[in-house]
C-alpha cells in the first residue's frame, strides 16, 4: 500500500514537472501600427514566442502624411474617442499572455488600442506591454493600460525608440532586435 501511494506521488509530481517545462500558456501577439515599427518588432515577437499575431485596424485609416496623422490623433484624444476597429480575436478566452506592441502617441496608446482593451475580458491574463516612441517611452500609457485592464496583471514593459517624421511604412526599427530577445528571456516567453 505504501509503495503505491509512493509511487502515486512520484507520478504526480511529474506531471506537474511535465507541464511547467512545456508551458501550457498560449500567447497573443497584438499590434497597432501606423509606421511599421511595432507591426515589425510584433512579427519579432510572434516568431521568437511562437505567438499568434493580431493586428489591432481602426475602420477609419489614418492619413498617410505624418502632420495629418498627428492632427487626427490628437483630435481624437481631445474627444476621447473609441474609434471602431475592423476586426476581433476570435477566441480571447484561449490567451493567458497578450504582449501588446504599439507606438507612443500623444503620450499614451492610441485610442484604437484603447477600443481594443475595452472590448475584451482580460481579468487573470498577463500583458506585457511593447511601446514603440519617439524620445517620450511609455508616457502615461502604463496608467492607462492598467485603468482599461484593471483585473489584469501587467508585466514588465519595454520601450524601443524608433521615430518617424516620414510618410506612412517608413519604418525605422530594424529586426531583429536584439533588446526584444533580451526581453523575453527575461520575462520568461523564450528560453
Ligand atoms: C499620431 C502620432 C503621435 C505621436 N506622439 C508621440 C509622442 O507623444 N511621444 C513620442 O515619443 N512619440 C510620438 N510619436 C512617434 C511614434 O511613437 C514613433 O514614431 C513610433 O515608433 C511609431 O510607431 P509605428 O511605426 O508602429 O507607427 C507619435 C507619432 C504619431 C504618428
Amino acid at each position: 500500500m505504501k509503495k503505491l501511494l509512493f509511487l502515486a506521488v512520484i507520478l504526480f509530481c511529474m506531471g506537474v514537472n511535465m507541464e511547467a517545462q512545456t508551458g501550457t500558456q498560449k500567447i497573443l501577439v497584438a499590434y497597432f501600427s501606423w509606421s511599421g515599427n511595432a507591426k515589425a518588432l510584433a512579427g519579432q515577437i510572434a516568431g521568437e514566442t511562437g505567438g499568434e499575431l493580431f493586428e489591432i485596424k481602426t475602420v477609419t485609416v489614418y492619413p498617410d502624411t505624418y502632420n495629418e496623422c498627428i492632427a487626427v490623433a490628437k483630435e481624437e484624444q481631445n474627444r476621447n474617442a473609441r474609434p471602431a476597429l475592423s476586426g476581433s480575436v476570435a477566441n480571447m478566452a484561449q490567451y493567458s499572455t497578450v504582449i501588446l506592441c504599439y507606438p507612443n502617441w500623444w503620450g499614451t496608446l492610441p485610442m484604437g488600442v484603447f477600443t481594443f482593451l475595452e472590448a475584451y475580458d482580460f481579468s487573470g491574463k498577463t500583458i506585457y506591454p511593447l511601446v514603440t516612441h519617439g524620445g517620450s517611452r511609455f508616457g502615461r500609457s502604463l496608467e492607462d493600460l492598467k485603468k482599461l485592464c484593471p483585473r489584469a496583471v501587467i508585466g514588465e514593459g519595454l520601450s524601443v525608440s524608433a521615430f518617424d517624421t516620414n510618410p506612412k511604412d517608413a519604418t525605422r526599427v530594424t529586426t531583429p532586435n536584439r533588446d526584444i530577445t533580451s526581453w523575453l528571456r527575461k520575462i520568461g516567453l523564450v528560453r
